[in-house]
């Protein structure tokens, strides 16, 4: 008892003189902090009237402005004399936090001390099962990639689907067909965490597009910039592919020679006319160009947003190399279900060529024309997937197909418009054929100069076929040249889906001159 009472008094005693303690210590710092408060308060109260202040102010933005002023006119001048010696610095002191913990991200693969040559991109997601070429395309990578290149090279594959046990599988499937390059940093494997993905739901829905679509597409944008950001510091370029393309012998050779044949500075070098395959940026651009895309994830596809970026980089160009290094193999897009078709907006592979027992023997495709984007002349007479598509056509515009060789034709077929744009057909045209080629406007868009045209076609409904089964009309031609003409201005672009031909074959050709012989 005793002892107990005496140890509760003890403690008593304790907690009393630990209370007063504290107490002190709080009574100080409230003390102390008031002090401050009011001495920080103090100087407002001398504080100049209102109009002294906003003159200062005034003042000050003047002299800011001159400051400014003086400073783009120096920045416009050092630019001025060294566009072209200018060098570009990489992007190391930027202090920018990288996006990605790119250890957290390898699922596999070795990082390499040194920093390679170039990086190459490709981001998989799951599709029909027997549309998946992923291991076509990484196996075309390896054989066209030799022994010595693959030390300066690193493919990066990018676990791109929201369903963690298809990665999964694909994942190991990967590591047990491709160990090796696994191991000597040919190849690396990442996934990203599902925390890097911004809300993907209820977006707006620009371009009318459905609301499927537009997670498909920003999910897209968010892909890439993940992508961008961890490869940002492998090596020196960076190459975008994806996990449907096969690519061309000596592909790394051929991008080096184009890299120095350039003369001009450049921000992106493109080995394929389609979408967002086959472009080739410098790392260092890498980070901004993620960022840039987190920002407008929502707002259009990749590719649009990609050009957008492009374009503010200044004194900078792209340059397209032909042919193109990577051909796309892929038939089904990667957006799944009823909304398919309406991938075909942007995703040319989708769209089959209607007449595939055309001729089309080798020719060149040019237009004065202005065509948006990717969608070139070439596209719609080579059996590459595609179409040309025209910006606000004009009366008076044409389109040209000069063969290679004089050739006779059988029939010629051109369609515009498609079901995705079936707004988007030349309303009113002409079509031409000329024997002869005086020569080609190097100076400009390399159109054809063509004598004695004449005129076998006009188009109606958005569409134009010319056919003969006898020596008159275009059958009597021997043609060099063909042309389509605008003849009315039109409010809506013009899509040309296909331009198809036929030629006169010898037999047949033979046979007629027999006929007409009886005759
Ligand atoms: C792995 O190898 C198997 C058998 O050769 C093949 O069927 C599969 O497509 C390959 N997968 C990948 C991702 O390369
Ligand atoms: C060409 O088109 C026809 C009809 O659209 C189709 O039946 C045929 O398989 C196609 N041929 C090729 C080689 O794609
Ligand atoms: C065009 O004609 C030349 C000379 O006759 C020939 O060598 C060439 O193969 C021809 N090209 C095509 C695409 O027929
Ligand atoms: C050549 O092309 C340029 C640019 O499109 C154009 O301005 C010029 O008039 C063309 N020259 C001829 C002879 O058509």
């Amino acid at each position: 008892m005793v002892l107990r009472s005496g140890l509760s008094l003890w403690q008593l005693r304790n907690a009393v003189l630990g209370a007063l303690a504290v107490f002190l210590v709080l009574n100080a710092w409230i003390m102390t902090s008031t002090l401050q408060q009011q001495q920080q308060q103090l100087p407002r109260q001398v504080d100049p009237p209102c109009d002294v202040q906003r003159d200062e102010l005034i003042q000050s933005m003047k002299v800011f402005n001159k400051v400014l002023l003086r400073q783009e006119s120096l920045e416009a001048e050092i630019s001025r004399s060294a566009v072209h010696d200018r060098q570009e610095k990489p992007c190391e002191d930027c202090s920018r936090t990288s996006l990605v913990d790119t250890d957290a991200a390898r699922v596999w693969g070795k990082p390499r001390k040194a920093k390679g040559f170039l990086t190459i991109g490709i981001p998989t997601v799951k599709r029909d099962k027997d549309s998946r070429y992923l291991g076509t395309t990484l196996n075309s990578l390896i054989d066209t990639t030799s022994e010595a290149e693959r030390d300066e090279v690193t493919i990066v594959i990018f676990l791109a689907d929201f369903d963690s046990y298809y990665n999964k599988m694909l994942s190991l499937e990967i590591y047990r067909n491709y160990s090796q390059h696994l191991e000597n940093g040919f190849m690396q494997v990442v996934q990203a965490p599902i925390s890097f993905y911004p809300q993907l739901e209820g977006l707006k829905q620009n371009f009318n597009d459905a609301k499927d679509r537009v997670k498909w597409r920003s999910k897209q944008c968010v892909d890439y910039a993940f992508l961008f950001s961890y490869c940002r510091d492998l090596s020196e370029f960076y190459l975008q592919l994806e996990d449907d393309v096969v690519s061309s012998e000596n592909y790394l050779t051929t991008i080096r020679t184009f890299m120095t044949a350039q003369t001009a500075a450049w921000s992106m070098l493109e080995f394929s006319e389609l979408g967002f395959i086959g472009k080739l940026l410098r790392s260092s651009d890498l980070q901004r160009l993620a960022d840039f895309l987190l920002l407008f994830y929502e707002e259009m596809p990749n590719d649009f947003l990609i050009r957008h970026f492009l374009k503010l980089l200044p004194h900078r160009e792209t340059f397209v190399r032909r042919p193109s290094l990577f051909q796309h193999i892929g038939k089904h897009s990667s957006l799944v279900g009823k909304e398919q078709n309406l991938v075909d907006a942007f995703y040319v592979a989708t769209l089959k060529r209607k007449y595939n027992d055309s001729d089309n023997p080798p020719a060149a495709v040019s237009t004065n024309m202005a065509a948006f984007g990717e969608y070139k002349p070439q596209l719609a007479y080579s059996t590459e997937p595609g179409f040309f598509w025209v910006e606000a056509p004009k009366s008076g515009q044409a389109f040209f197909v000069v063969f290679e060789n004089s050739t006779r034709l059988s029939r010629i077929v051109i369609e515009t418009g498609s079901e995705e744009h079936p707004k988007d057909v030349l309303e009113k045209g002409t079509l031409e054929a000329s024997p002869r080629l005086l020569s080609v406007n190097q100076t400009g868009d390399n159109t054809p100069n063509c004598a004695d045209y004449a005129q076998i076609g006009t188009f109606e409904n958005g569409r134009l076929e010319v056919a003969t089964t006898s020596r008159e009309g275009v059958g009597s031609l021997e043609v060099k040249c063909l042309k389509v003409t605008l003849t009315e201005d039109q409010k809506m672009w013009i899509l040309v889906r296909e331009i198809a031909v036929w030629t006169v074959k010898k037999e047949i050709r033979k046979e007629r001159r027999k006929m007409f012989l009886v005759m």
